[in-house]
């Protein structure tokens, strides 16, 4: 018989949208041919400059270990951007470098949280916060959007119930994923005049930061400098510079949070490699320009993909103003099949990879079930052959097509 494992950590889920990834692979190479949507990356190659600026490093012989949590160029590189684009100041000892913003979440929980304490998760939420929470010892606290999921998408009114002498802190991501919307100016600084008076770490997560196609995505911290003592923002350059691979993301927050991220990341992946931090100085030096074009692209295919799903007149979606996701609300057209009943869209994102080849995250993932997610980080044509398939799979149980 086997020693135990850990109670803690045999909770966490596997990421569903790695699980499914796996299976359209699997389909694919038995011959079919599967449109994937749902995978969390653009699908643009990392802009040259910024692969040569790694060879570069790579041929320099910076192939050693690194400075624990970023070495000073970059985080004085991310000190500057923080100015330059949000208006936020920060010295370079309140920033920590990570493998991933994913690394720096996932150390941000250990660091902040201890057994008992609850973390708020407005849910649509992406998969990982939970897990680094539970992983973390503590408890998440899903607050779920309502019913209509329209504006205004997140309140006080709406948090206050899920408050409790435990609440410890709060996520907050725009613009988000799944739901692929950005949180107005107005709603943000409600927001954070709400927060600015509660004693709880705010965890802003801006990695969609760039992608924002309807007007500013606007830091909660920037618009309310009262939350700034509480306030820890983290943000990384997966998403938008194109560079997943790469694994850099990063941390800018109160000194003492820095400090014991810091010593934990000392104590697991120790640093990240010099190599990539000379692609990641590149990026922050010349990688919105290199990717301006990219987030034209990223804007035409979402109009693109609005109109196909307009056409079918039962769909409804959040708002799809920024990252490269819209989550669609199926419940409309779930509710005519037996087969879906109460929202079942685990069941109806299986039968769409299984019969029509279309890999889409049910919203299950996402703690809010009938909504189905659509990465549109793919090239046109595959978005439209695609989608076909999603409406036919639509219409197949009843759904109606203008
Ligand atoms: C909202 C959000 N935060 C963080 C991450 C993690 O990004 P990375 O670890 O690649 O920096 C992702 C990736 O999908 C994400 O969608």
């Amino acid at each position: 018989m086997l020693p135990t494992l850990s109670t803690r950590i045999s909770q966490l889920q596997p990421s569903p949208t790695v699980a499914l990834n796996t299976k359209a692979k699997e389909l694919a190479d038995l011959g079919h041919k599967i449109v994937n949507f749902s995978v969390g990356e653009p699908d643009f190659p990392t802009p040259e400059p910024i692969v040569q600026a790694g060879i570069k490093a790579l041929q320099e012989g910076k192939t050693r270990y690194g400075g624990a949590g970023g070495g000073l160029p970059l985080r004085k590189a991310i000190v500057g951007k923080l100015l330059k684009d949000n208006q936020l100041t920060y010295t370079p000892d309140q920033i920590v470098v990570g493998i991933g913003a994913k690394e720096i979440l996932f150390h941000l929980n250990l660091a902040l949280l201890n057994p008992g304490d609850e973390v708020l998760i407005p849910a649509p939420y992406w998969v990982s916060y939970t897990e680094h929470v539970i992983a973390a010892g503590a408890t998440p606290v899903v607050m779920p959007m309502p019913k209509d999921h329209k504006s205004p998408r997140l309140t006080p009114a709406m948090i206050e119930p899920f408050v409790t002498p435990k609440t410890k802190a709060i996520v907050i991501t725009s613009p988000s994923n799944p739901g692929g919307f950005v949180i107005p100016p107005d709603e943000m600084k409600v927001l954070g005049e709400y927060l600015a008076q509660k004693n709880w770490w705010v965890i802003s997560d801006e990695i969609y930061e760039y992608m924002s196609f309807d007007g500013p995505s606007i830091s909660i911290a920037t618009l309310v400098p009262a939350i700034r003592e509480r306030f820890i923002l983290v943000n990384g350059f997966s998403k938008g510079f194109a560079m997943t691979g790469w694994r850099v993301g990063y941390m800018a927050g109160p000194k003492e949070v820095a400090d014991i991220v810091r010593t934990l990341q000392t104590q697991s992946s120790t640093c990240l490699p010099p190599f990539v931090e000379e692609g990641a100085l590149e990026a922050l030096r010349h990688g919105r320009e290199l990717m301006a074009d990219k987030m034209l692209i990223l804007r035409q295919r979402r109009d693109l993909a609005v109109a196909i799903l307009q056409e079918f007149p039962e769909l409804d979606m959040l708002p799809p103003n920024g990252a490269f996701y819209i989550f669609i609300d199926l419940r409309k057209v779930l509710a005519k099949s037996a087969l879906y009943a109460n929202d079942n869209s685990l069941d109806f994102s299986k039968k769409l990879l299984e019969t029509y080849h279309v890999a889409m995250v049910p919203g299950e993932a996402f703690g809010t079930p009938g909504f189905i997610r659509l990465s549109y980080a793919v090239h046109e044509n595959t978005l439209k052959e695609g989608l076909k398939r999603l409406g036919d799979a639509l219409v197949a149980i009843g759904g109606t097509r203008r």
